[in-house]
């Protein structure tokens, strides 16, 4: 997976700083903290999106499966932290992901508004895959670096199955402007946030 695929499957506009993933490798603790937390978000959002779109089956089928396999993601951060004598911590607020949310707007037709959530989860399971890349690459824990490299697929399978279906329910056309719109979006947030040592995003 090279700097080729951040830039043209996952679209991102802006590679990560470079700089993360030695000041992220000196905070493993944290990281891995704030990366048990990620995957529990993740979850909560299958979860929330089944509970608003009880009518969309297509999307209860897929979240119910992105829902178990966030879960097991979960759980094996938790047994990484574990074989490291370390607990879960407490959650800190994900600035990035709320930054994001703002622009799933609010109002107008229900499958606007469900485009928008999905691309949004899109493109945090891009910039998520984008940072088990780097981390998978860089990191000197053999057993991490096998672990950050099967999430790298595994997100990477999840931002596509979001972009596909939003496309069940809106215009294909539609769907792919919005992403643009909300990859430039992405770009600029990141750009704003410094890199931090103890955090996924
Ligand atoms: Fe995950
Ligand atoms: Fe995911």
């Amino acid at each position: 997976m090279s700097s080729q695929f951040t830039k043209t499957i996952l679209r991102l506009q802006l590679p990560t700083d470079p700089r993360w993933v030695n000041i992220a490798e000196k905070n493993i603790e944290e990281i891995l903290v704030d990366h048990a937390y990620c995957e529990q978000k993740a979850a909560t959002s299958g979860i929330s999106l089944i509970v608003k779109y009880p009518d969309k089956t297509r999307l209860v089928e897929e979240m119910t499966d992105l829902v178990a396999e966030e879960w097991s993601h979960f759980e094996r951060v938790l047994a990484e932290l574990k074989k490291r004598g370390w607990g879960l911590g407490r959650n800190r607020p994900d600035e990035y992901v709320v930054e994001l949310t703002k622009h799933i707007r609010k109002g107008g037709q229900r499958e606007r508004q469900l485009m928008d959530h999905l691309l949004v989860n899109a493109l945090i399971e891009a910039r998520s895959c984008e940072r088990f890349k780097l981390l998978w690459k860089n990191i000197q824990d053999e057993d991490l670096q096998k672990f950050y490299y099967e999430l790298m697929v595994s997100e990477a399978g999840h931002y596509v199955s979001f972009v596909k279906l939003a496309k069940e329910y809106m215009p294909a056309e539609v769907v792919d402007a919005r992403l643009n719109e909300l990859l430039e979006i992405e770009a600029d947030i990141i750009r704003d946030l410094e890199p931090r040592p103890d955090r996924m995003h």
